[in-house]
This record gives C-alpha cells, structure tokens and sequence, in this order.
C-alpha cells in the first residue's frame, strides 16, 4: 500500500506491474562500466557513471582505497579543491579531478546507496614523464675529465612513474668502449643501460659528448649531457719531414699535433728557437679535426736564401710539451727548353698519389679501424701532405751530399698548381709550390 505524498507519487511512476501483478520497483542500474585512465600528472580526467532507474537513491563517489567519501550527488564532501562533481540532469554523473597529482592514483567506486549498495569501480593511473635530477653528484671522481687511462664515472639520476630506464651513447653516435680496469679487454657498444656509466682507463678517442637518455613511455623522454674531457702529454707527428722548393715560390710545411687540455702552437725556426710571428712571410693556420687533434699549416712565402733551413712546430699545454722539425731545403731547377735528358719527369698527380698509397702500407704502422681512430683519422684525410716516403724518414744527409743536378728527381706538383704548362715550357714559379720527392 502506498500513500499518495508527492515524491513516492513520482516514483511510483516507474513502477510495473510484475508478471504475477505485483507491482515491483524497478532497481537502479549502471548503463557502463566506469572507465580505467592513464593520465599524465598535471592534466584533467573524468570519471563517467551512468545510472538508470535511480528513483530516490542517490549517486556517490568514493575514493576505494582510502574509504574516502568525495561526494554525493553534486555535494562536494572531500576538501579538495581540484575535484568537482556534475550531473547532466538527467542519468550521467561525473567526477572531475584537475591537475591530477600522483595521490590522485588509486580505484574510484561509483555507489548507489541501494541496499545491499551497489557500486562500479574504475581505476586512475597517474604517470609521470621523467625527469634527470641536476645534482652535483652526477659526476663523481673528478668530474668528467680524467688523465688518459685513469677512470671517468658518469651518473644519472632519474625520476618518474612509472621508474624510468637510463640509456647511455655518444652524442656523434660513435660507439662507446667500456674497458675493464687493468685489463685489456674491452667492449665496444652502440649505448649502455644503466644509471652509472663507468669508463675505465680512459683513452683520446673516448673523449667529447655523452648523453644520458631517460625514458619510461611517458614522452617525453628527456636527456642530460655530460662532455668527457681526457688529458694528455701532447703529440707531434710530421708526415713530410723534408720538403724541398725552389727559390721564390711559396711552400706549406706542416705538422699534426694532438693535445688536451688545448695546447699553445708555435713554430720556430731551429737556428734561432725564435717563434716565427704571424706576417706576410709567414702565414699560420690551425685546422682542428677533432675535440684533440689539428693540422698547423706554416706558409712561407717568396723563399729567400735566408729561408731554407729547420722549421720546429711546437705543441704545449699543462701536461708537456711536444715538437717536430720540418726540414726545408732549396730546390734546384735545371730546367732547360733544349735538352730532354735532364728534363724532370713531371707526375700526374692522381696517379702518383695512389702509388705513393701503396708503397706507404709497407711502412705505416698497420692499423685497424679502432687504432685509425685514436689518431683521429688524419693521415687518411691529408692527400696532399701525405708524400712522405720510406726513404724521407732519414733522408737529409744522403741527399745534400748528392748536387741537386745528378738526380733524377720526381716531383709532386702541388694540386692548386697543375696549371697550364708543359714539359720543355719555361716554368713561371709564382705561386707554384712543389714537393720534391727526391728518390735516389
Ligand atoms: C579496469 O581495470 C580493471 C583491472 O585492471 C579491469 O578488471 C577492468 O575490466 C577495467 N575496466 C575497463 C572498463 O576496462
Ligand atoms: C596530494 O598531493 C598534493 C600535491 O602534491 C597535495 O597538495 C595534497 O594535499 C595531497 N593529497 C593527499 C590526500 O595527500
Ligand atoms: C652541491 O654543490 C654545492 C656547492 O657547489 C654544495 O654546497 C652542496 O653541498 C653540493 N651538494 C651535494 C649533494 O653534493
Ligand atoms: C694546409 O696545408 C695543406 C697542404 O700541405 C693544404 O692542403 C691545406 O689546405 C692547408 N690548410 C690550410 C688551412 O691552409
């Protein structure tokens, strides 16, 4: 029996009329299950319940895991600014949470007050991209700088949700060479996975950017570089350690030097251990190859007598000091329009180039892509100055004992200078330098 007050009026409107003419009431009833949501911390998400035949009962939210009632109906009950609750008027009900923090994670109920109560559960997942703490601990003994074959320890600390993984490689992509302290073996990777990067008995070639990576698929994923600095005694090597040219031409002799920490450069001349200033006679240039090595370039411009002599290109920086001596001397021109005999022969420079290639696989010191490497590649990139031959390693006091005049000598012409001339032609030495490559 039902007395007929206006809200049981209303309700008994969605009443039927059973199979067995009971009159029954219909139960409320969830049209969706409540949504599970990954989120990124500091974005909004909702929480969708929709309800039919509510009749009376009325809708809640309950935070499961902390029992914690946040509200019910469009009454907020939890104190927490960045929740909210909104009804459509009709059956849908929503939880709001702005700014969702990382306590926000957790199972979210939706509760009808039913009895026994009914109720859907959706979970809220909150993660967070990772970040690299920029902490002084990052490097640790000494930082990243380490005297060639001491150690160099590299560290990333990262945070995030889920725990992001670190990931380590080189920034110019080369591969990372992990040595074992003491001993000789070593492994050579593209990146390392770990938060510690240990570079034990550290070498030139393992020197420049390093990158940590730290990713946990929350993009995005974020980086921290660390420069690997490696200190070393400087080196010296000089590819052509006699050059030859006539007088008044001009003539590059030159030196490849590998130093760090950044060493100071000069050239002298041996006879005076004076350093030669920058000037129109004399023209230096440094070209850096890499973060150790450079190619110095001293060009002498209108070879006097005065000129020809040792040339000392010197390298030094905290760790010491370095030099190498370039022997410069006068090149004899017996050019004559007449005679054939006593013509030089003069190369084709390509093909001379490429025997000269050959010949000094039999004297270079054998190396593979790793040694190539920790030389920084230079003798490769230097066609030109590459003319230096077996027989130049301890050349001088054979060849001035012999005149200038009863060699056979070979020249290299310099590639800038193969310009329009032929055998028997007088030759206008201007800006043609030329490299002797007096072969007895
Ligand atoms: C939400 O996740 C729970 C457990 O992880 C799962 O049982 C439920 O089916 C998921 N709900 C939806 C709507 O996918
Ligand atoms: C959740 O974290 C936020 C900020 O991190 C804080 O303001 C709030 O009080 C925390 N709430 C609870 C219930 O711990
Ligand atoms: C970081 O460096 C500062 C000063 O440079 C120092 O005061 C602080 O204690 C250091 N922190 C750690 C964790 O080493
Ligand atoms: C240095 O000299 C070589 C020839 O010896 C030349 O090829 C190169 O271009 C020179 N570099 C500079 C920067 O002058």
């Amino acid at each position: 029996m039902r007395t007929a007050t206006g809200p049981l009026l209303l309700c008994s409107l969605l009443n039927v009329v059973s199979a067995t003419g009971q009159v029954t009431e219909l139960e409320p009833e969830f049209l969706a299950p409540l949504e599970n949501h990954t989120v990124t911390q500091g974005r909004d998400v909702y929480f969708t319940c929709i309800v039919n035949h509510l009749s009376t009962y009325k809708v809640a939210w309950i935070k499961s895991d902390s029992k914690a009632i946040l509200a019910i109906h469009t009454h907020m009950v939890a104190q927490n600014p960045r929740l909210s609750v909104t009804h459509n008027g009709h059956n849908t009900w929503m939880l709001h949470v702005s700014n969702v923090q990382k306590n926000d994670s957790g199972t979210y109920m939706c509760q009808i007050n039913t009895d026994p109560m009914r109720s859907q559960m959706g979970n809220l997942e909150v993660v967070i991209p990772p970040d690299i703490l920029n902490d002084n601990e990052s490097t640790e003994s000494g930082g990243s700088m380490a005297v060639e074959g001491g150690t160099v320890k590299l560290k990333c600390h990262a945070t995030g949700v889920p725990e992001p993984s670190v990931l380590w490689r080189r920034e110019d992509s080369r591969n990372l060479v992990l040595r074992h302290e003491g001993g000789r073996e070593k492994q050579v990777v593209r990146s390392y996975d770990g938060d510690t990067l240990v570079l034990n008995n550290i070498q030139r070639s393992d020197m420049g950017p390093y990158l940590c990576i730290a990713s946990n698929n929350v993009p995005p994923s974020v980086s921290k570089r660390f420069v690997v600095k490696v200190h070393f005694h400087p080196l010296i090597r000089v590819s052509n350690q006699l050059v030859a040219a006539p007088m008044s031409s001009d003539v590059v002799v030159q030196c490849y030097v590998e130093a760090s920490p950044r060493a100071m450069n000069h050239w002298m001349r041996d006879e005076t251990g004076e350093k030669l200033p920058p000037s129109d006679k004399y023209i230096m240039t440094e070209t850096v190859l890499n973060e150790y090595s450079l190619l110095m370039n001293l060009t002498i411009r209108s070879l006097e007598k005065k000129d020809f002599g040792n040339y000392v290109c010197t390298s030094s920086n905290s760790l010491g000091k370095a030099e190498g001596i370039v022997r410069l001397q006068e090149l004899h021109l017996t050019v004559k329009s007449t005679s054939t005999a006593s013509t030089p022969k003069y190369i084709d420079v390509k093909s001379r180039k490429q025997q000269h290639k050959e010949k000094s696989k039999k004297w270079k010191r054998p190396k593979g892509r790793k040694e190539a490497s920790e030389y920084g590649d230079a003798e490769e990139d230097q066609e030109v100055t590459t003319v230096a031959l077996p027989e130049l390693q301890t050349p001088v006091a054979s060849q001035t004992a012999t005149p200038a005049s009863t060699r056979t000598p070979l020249w290299i012409l310099h590639s800038n200078a193969a310009v329009g001339f032929s055998i028997g032609d007088p030759i206008t030495l201007g800006l043609i330098s030329l490299y002797c490559l007096c072969r007895q």
